[in-house]
């Protein structure tokens, strides 16, 4: 069922557990996210780049997939299908395309900048019935070709954009995309805790969820994290699995080389990694 993030996030809260949002790039990983999901009765967010989006051909072409493929595998629980950092452009193409959730990253901008454009478009999303997250500080790392220098978000500015009217707050607490590196100081708690006495109940965003250690994990719900987002540990998963196959020679044997076959051992370790992510985040029987 395609629905918002809003209501699954405020139970998240309510219920002192958080959702996972896996990023897609082709059909594999979407019915991978989508029956696992469905196997395990949780709510999943289906995050899209826009790289990833540009990659599958246009944001048209992925909603039309995954509402199709909601449709196809009977996938009855929630699944909001977001943007992630989007630009001020990308939200207006992904409102149209028939998203149900976009995300503004208006992190770079200056604060004033930040606050008219979310504005505007929290407006236009709730016009047309999709949630909105926005950002501020930004997420160090990079991942594609969004680049950000890991600022720790300043708790009045994540008021002023809670304010606003969004559904749920991304806030740079030392959180990187991509692996974390072995001097990483981990996540910034004292911000964590400031910024939720600010926002009360608003959701919060973790990005950069791959490599984060569980015991931070459990301690970032506990502080009112409702989302997570992970995208790169899918990928080491699928490029892993896929080696070991070719490794082993298993390409070369009979059919190996039939898509369906080379690619099914990334397909399941991609369903592996969001099962065992689905878990520490608590949303295993909660859709
Ligand atoms: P990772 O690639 O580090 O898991 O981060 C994903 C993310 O934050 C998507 O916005």
């Amino acid at each position: 069922m395609l629905v918002t993030a809003t209501e699954m996030l405020k139970k998240a809260v309510e219920g002192h557990y958080a959702i996972g949002q896996f990023n897609i790039n082709n059909l594999e990983w979407t019915k991978a996210i989508l029956l696992t999901a469905q196997e395990n009765n949780s709510p999943v967010i289906l995050g899209v780049s826009e790289g990833a989006g540009k990659y599958m051909t246009g944001f048209g072409t992925v909603a039309a997939m995954v509402k199709a493929m909601i449709e196809s595998l009977g996938i009855t629980v929630p699944v909001a299908l977001h943007l992630d950092h989007g630009t001020y452009e990308g939200c207006y193409k992904c409102i149209k395309a028939g998203f149900s959730s976009i995300m503004f990253d208006g992190s770079h901008f200056p604060i004033d900048e930040n606050i008219a454009k979310t504005t505007e478009l929290v407006h236009a999303a709730h016009n047309m019935g999709l949630s909105i997250e926005a950002e501020v500080g930004s997420i160090g790392g990079e991942e594609d070709g969004v680049v950000g220098a890991g600022e720790i978000a300043d708790p009045a500015e994540c008021k002023m954009i809670a304010d606003l009217g969004v559904d749920f707050l991304a806030a740079g607490i030392g959180n990187i995309h991509g692996k974390y590196p072995e001097n990483w100081k981990g996540l910034d708690f004292d911000a964590l805790a400031k910024i939720k006495e600010l926002i009360g109940d608003l959701p919060l965003v973790l990005h950069g969820g791959t490599g984060i250690p569980a015991d931070m994990i459990k301690k970032a719900i506990s502080l009112g994290v409702a989302k997570i987002n992970v995208n790169t540990e899918c990928q080491l998963y699928f490029q892993e699995a896929t080696r070991k196959y070719i490794e082993e020679g298993k390409d070369l044997q009979g059919k190996g080389y039939d898509p369906r076959k080379l690619l099914a051992p990334g397909y399941e370790g991609i369903k592996a990694i969001v099962k065992e992510k689905m878990e520490l985040f608590g949303s295993i029987g909660k859709a």
